[in-house]
């Protein structure tokens, strides 16, 4: 018997994997397909976003249903690396196969960038000899494919699972353009990749705030790959700054005397311009509503308003997305946000004199934060 055995992460299944998967099995015309999703691929450092039940039924729904009736006859979900509940190397389940069968032919397929790391898989010699060896070209692969690895025909679309993760939690649409409809509902239903704290954002937030707190998101995420920080905790913070503005002021005022937080100039700010404390409150709920433990995230989150001394990069890229996202119109709110690509403590400082200048205008009490915060730059 021939089997093709397309094996990876499927966090999550795309149209890519689809893609490939039919596609080899055109030139490889097996008469079983496997799909095996690991459990956690071992040469990844990160642990997979979805668990490994979770993509599983991702693999169910948006992989298998996906191919031709021809091929979908012949498809088997396998999950005999799920069930394991460890790291299973490719050559234990290759060799678990060629067991079942000894006289059949295997066929592993995978895409460009796994072929790439193939001389590090664990004992390269035996998988040679356990199977033939199939890749899936992408265009901007990192890396080439050992020689003995044969092209699968074809061209295959450039959709990094990373990205699209990444697109998924800030609630953009290029990322389910790369999902098939039914992997997205399911992503959706299960509250996967960020759709739970998208869901729970959406329904307490004014729909304007909720756009407003994708923009700053999305410019977050850019500003901190631009700047070497981790994207993933600037997504994190932006999609959070803003949450404890679902409350008013008097709201926010009673929360913080409730929980006992800690906001410098606390009574005075809850008397003159409570709506400050919302900061405070985002970060209060970003711990306890949203679970978040990142230390570093929470403060950017805290700082987002006030500032605060000793701004690390990510506080920054988080008070400066805030104050330029795609949503503001104040003028000269382009030309920050294009410095902030080049210069973000030029960026910054221009940030908080905008907030100092706004303030003066409508002759408003200036946070005693504020005032510190401007002065730690004037003293540079
Ligand atoms: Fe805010
Ligand atoms: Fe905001």
């Amino acid at each position: 018997m021939r089997t093709l055995v397309f094996g990876g992460s499927f966090d999550p299944p795309h149209r890519g994997h689809a893609k490939l998967l039919a596609a080899a099995a055109e030139k490889i015309r097996p008469d079983r397909i496997l799909i095996v999703p690991a459990y956690r691929a071992p040469l990844k450092n990160r642990a997979p976003a979805a668990t490994a039940e979770e993509r599983l039924a991702l693999v169910r729904v948006g992989l298998a249903q996906r191919l031709a009736s021809r091929w979908r006859r012949k498809t088997q979900v396998e999950d005999g690396e799920v069930r394991a509940r460890r790291c299973v190397f490719t050559v234990e389940t290759l060799a678990r196969l060629k067991g079942q069968d000894p006289a059949g032919e295997l066929h592993f397929v995978c895409g460009a960038d796994a072929a790439a790391t193939f001389p590090r898989w664990k004992d390269p010699a035996r998988l040679r000899a356990l199977a033939s060896w199939w890749y899936g070209a992408r265009p901007g692969a990192a890396g080439a494919a050992p020689a003995f690895f044969r092209r699968v025909p074809g061209r295959f679309p450039d959709i990094s699972s990373t990205e699209l993760r990444a697109a998924l939690e800030l609630g953009q649409d290029e990322g389910p353009a790369q999902l098939f409809a039914e992997t997205l509902a399911e992503i959706k239903r299960r509250g996967l990749y960020g759709q739970a704290r998208l869901a729970r954002l959406s329904a307490t937030l004014k729909p304007g705030r909720f756009a407003h707190t994708l923009n700053v998101a999305a410019l977050a995420d850019a500003l901190a790959r631009r700047h070497g920080v981790d994207a993933a905790r600037a997504r994190l913070a932006g999609l959070l700054h803003d949450a404890g503005r679902r409350f008013s002021s008097p709201e926010l005022a009673a929360y913080v005397r409730r929980r006992r937080l800690r906001v410098p100039f606390g009574a005075q700010t809850a008397a003159r311009t409570p709506m400050l404390l919302h900061a405070y409150v985002s970060e209060d709920l970003a711990r306890r509503e949203f679970g978040v433990r990142d230390a570093a995230v929470l403060r950017a989150v805290r700082r987002h308003t006030l500032g605060g001394p000793r701004m690390s990069v990510l506080d920054k890229v988080l008070y400066v997305a805030d104050a330029c996202s795609a949503d503001r119109r104040h003028p000269g709110v382009e030309r920050t946000r294009a410095l902030a690509f080049d210069d973000l403590d030029a960026a910054f400082a221009r940030c908080v004199v905008e907030k100092l200048s706004h303030a003066l205008a409508r002759r408003a009490w200036i946070h005693p934060a504020t005032v510190a915060l401007w002065n730690s730059l004037a003293a540079r």
